[in-house]
């Protein structure tokens, strides 16, 4: 039996023997009465690998993960000093990243740690899920083992308090140091903790307070294994981590909609009911979800026969064309002889043992469950053809849920990999990843040329080749409202994109104003789903009053007006690894931004800076930059600085940034259509503006590969002060009608347009505005 894991408490160097010799002739590292294998290599493109070897500690890296790693670099830019005192140069040989004196590289037990030196001004950001409230960093000890928060913290903590760690291991942060970044990620499957110095105010005493001087990364198990590189902005960094850890293929365009979800849903009866709901309020809504309801008796892969009565595909054909329905899937299998997923899955030996050598046994939905280990290919294997099967009866995409892997009051340490051979602790994090694989494999199995979609609660680094995922359990309350926007930018900077909260909170009654301020504070989210228990009050659009409704309603419309402009973006990610949303401080290279917590670019040229309190009348807006920025629910174009703005319920500032292109829908949708080939595109220049911009415009079926085989088209739109020029570069879908359209007083000349402009009305979350538009030549 393993020793027990202790969330909350983390490995100290003065435990650890550090190298002291290092021959670097032939790799031998000595540490206290231990001797090792160590290597530090220099890759391509300002990358940098530190490893560990030794059989008889580490078993090799055991990750489902094969990084992108760029080639190794012809010269050496790392120096080794005596000790295995590390520097990482650039190319002119200056230190680019310096391990502590003495203290590179130390290992006590299993567990080993690197620690490096920092600025004393240094910033820390990134780290995946950490909801600690704040995009900064500093002062943080944490550790990445994926959690079942509810279950596995007390209701009273995490119902409005940070806890960590949380549903998802992304163990990597990106420092600004020294007037440069660096993005250090641990590459280990493993359990793997952190620490940044700075004050750690979950303690009281200041002695527990004062956390290290340097930034320590290590693991508790597994092989180490750290990728460092640097850039000169967070830009750069991210693309970097993103091209490492695998960008986002392109999701499906319905998948960026807005989705109604609610633990209670059945089956038929209430899909079309729901289906009747939005046609009859106008609201655009692309899937609708089934929790553990539609199941029999939570098996998972079983559909109660009373909830489908004709089967999914009967429902399928009754549902407005452009819906979804998305099932729910848990790992836990339901022990029972007679069950056919269990007996194929236990003659196929796919579940995870004990010491004992018998199937692991936890506590879920269905009572006691057994677990796929899915570190096997043959287990992801068995897993992807129920899944095929899923898909092909008429499910439009996958939910894995519970896969962090939660085994309820269960102790999972005797939940092992690989037939009983590999710890629990070993493979933990990257248990949901495997479900992924699986999952995405049988989808794509069925529909070889659709680009599948799945959601997931937990996951690890490489979840963004697979799936998408939502951030977990929350509450209806004000704390994770203010907490989502850290939580995703986070998410967002770590390598994991696509993501969102459950928008009104998942536990608990979300109130109407409540409720009107998640959704406004999501509408551009990447992810964008409402969610709640099934004791929650009834929380679809059409249950709160009339004006709350209306300001839902607009909300979402908002979400599918934009979602030509998000689409964008989903290709920026596949293409260049960019994230959707992002801190202020990724697009303004600015320390003081990091502390900037209630406000997120969506793109290069959308700022939205949403009220995340309750009663809140106005607030501060901090505009980056030096250029002007338009206020699209005033029309007023206001200079960059800190703001007082007025915020009653209907508002929710939302800015374009001087010499914006931004492509929406041409009308306020009320149904799930988007025309991708015909779009507005919103072009912003202030006044007497100087500036120059470019953006690409793409539009291909939104559903399909194609794309990849060239159907797809393509234009750019440059502006340069006040004038816009549309180039159509690819035609492979066909040719593109924009309008292109911009605020009365601030007119742009339109090369090559054709005629004369017309008026158009445009509401954003605020009063109607006045726009000009032309429509370019056919
Ligand atoms: C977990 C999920 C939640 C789901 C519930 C029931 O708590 O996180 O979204 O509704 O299980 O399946």
């Amino acid at each position: 039996m393993a020793p027990p894991m202790f969330y909350t408490k983390y490995p100290h160097p003065s435990n650890f023997s550090f190298v002291t010799d290092f021959d670097a002739a032939t790799g031998r590292a000595r540490a206290g009465k231990r001797q090792f294998q160590f290597s530090a290599t220099s890759h391509v493109d300002g990358f940098f690998h530190l490893a560990a070897r030794d059989p008889g500690t580490w078993l090799p890296n055991v990750s489902l993960l094969e990084l992108d790693v760029p080639g190794t670099s012809p010269d050496s830019r790392v120096r080794v000093g005596p000790g295995l005192d590390l520097a990482l140069l650039d190319q002119a040989g200056t230190p680019l990243v310096q391990s502590v004196p003495g203290h590179a590289f130390g290992v006590c037990g299993e567990a080993s740690m690197f620690l490096f030196e920092v600025s004393d001004d240094a910033q820390f950001l990134g780290m995946g899920e950490k909801g600690l409230g704040r995009i900064e960093l500093s002062g943080v000890r944490t550790k990445f083992w994926n959690t079942d928060v509810w279950s596995d913290f007390h209701w009273s903590q995490w119902k409005d308090h940070p806890v960590d760690p949380t549903y998802f291991s992304t163990p990597y942060v990106a420092v600004r140091t020294g007037g440069k970044w660096v993005g250090f990620l641990l590459h280990n499957p493993g359990v793997t903790f952190m620490e940044t110095p700075g004050t750690d105010r979950t303690r009281v005493f200041a002695e527990w307070q004062r956390t290290s001087r340097h930034l320590i990364l290590g693991s508790e198990n597994g092989e180490p294994s750290l990728w460092i590189f640097t850039s000169d902005d967070l830009a750069g960094l991210t693309r970097k981590l993103q091209g490492l850890v695998g960008k986002t293929p392109l999701p499906p365009l319905w998948s960026l909609g807005y989705h109604q979800s609610r633990w209670g849903y059945g089956g038929q009866k209430d899909i079309l009911e729901l289906d009747r709901q939005f046609a009859k309020h106008g609201i655009p809504c692309t899937a609708v979800w089934l929790d553990l309801d539609y199941m029999d008796g939570a098996r998972v892969f079983q559909v109660a026969p009373k909830q489908f009565p004709g089967g999914v595909e009967a429902t399928v054909s009754r549902l407005d064309s452009r819906r979804r329905i998305v099932p729910i899937l848990d790992p836990g299998v339901k022990r029972e002889n007679g069950y056919r997923v269990y007996d194929d899955g236990h003659a196929k030996d796919v579940f995870c043992h004990n010491s004992e050598g018998s199937e692991f046994v936890g506590i879920v939905w269905p009572g006691e469950t057994v677990f796929p280990d899915f570190t096997l290919a043959s287990a992801r294997e068995w897993w992807s053809g129920y899944a095929k099967e899923f898909r092909q009866s008429g499910f439009g995409a996958a939910w894995v849920d519970m896969n962090d892997p939660s085994t309820g009051p269960v102790d999972p340490t005797e939940m092992l990999f690989n037939r009983g051979k590999e710890p629990h602790a070993l493979h933990r994090n990257q248990y949901a990843l495997g479900m992924q694989m699986a999952t995405r494999e049988g989808f794509m199995l069925a529909e070889p040329g659709e680009r599948p979609f799945i959601l997931s609660r937990s996951g690890s680094t490489g979840t963004s080749r697979y799936s998408a995922v939502w951030t977990g359990d929350n509450v209806s309350n004000e704390f994770y409202l203010r907490q989502c926007v850290p939580t995703t930018l986070g998410m967002s900077l770590s390598g994991i994109p696509f993501n969102g909260p459950d928008v009104g909170g998942f536990g608990g009654d979300a109130d109407d104003e409540l409720m009107v301020r998640w959704m406004q504070a999501c509408l551009l989210f990447p992810f964008f789903r409402n969610h709640s228990t099934l004791e929650s009050r009834r929380e679809e659009p059409w249950h709160y009053a009339a004006s709350t409704r209306k300001q839902l309603a607009h909300a979402i419309r908002l979400r599918h007006r934009f979602l030509p402009y998000l689409y964008q973006l989903f290709i920026g990610q596949e293409e260049l690894g960019d994230p959707i949303v992002r801190p202020l401080i990724y697009d303004f290279d600015d320390p003081a931004l990091a502390s900037v917590n209630d406000e997120f670019m969506v793109g290069p040229f959308v700022l939205h800076a949403p009220v995340l309190g309750v009663g809140q009348t106005d607030r501060n807006v901090i505009l980056p930059g030096s250029d002007p920025w338009y206020n699209l629910s005033t029309g007023k174009w206001l200079p960059p600085g800190e703001h007082r703005l007025g915020v009653p319920l209907g508002s929710s500032p939302l800015f374009l940034r001087s010499g914006a292109v931004v492509p929406i829908q041409p009308e306020l949708p009320t149904d799930n259509r988007v025309d991708l080939a015909n779009p507005v595109l919103l072009v912003a220049v202030p006044p007497s503006w100087i500036g120059e911009t470019q953006a690409e415009y793409c539009a291909d079926d939104g559903l399909t590969f194609d794309y990849r085989k060239g159907v797809r088209s393509k234009g750019t739109v440059s502006v340069s002060g006040a004038t816009a020029r549309w180039d159509q570069t690819q035609s492979g879908f066909g040719s593109l009608h924009p309008v292109i359209a911009w605020p009365v007083g601030s007119p742009v000349e339109v090369v090559g347009s054709s005629g004369p402009s017309e008026k158009l009305d445009l509401q954003f979350l605020g009063r109607a505005l006045k726009w000009e538009a032309t429509t370019l030549s056919r």
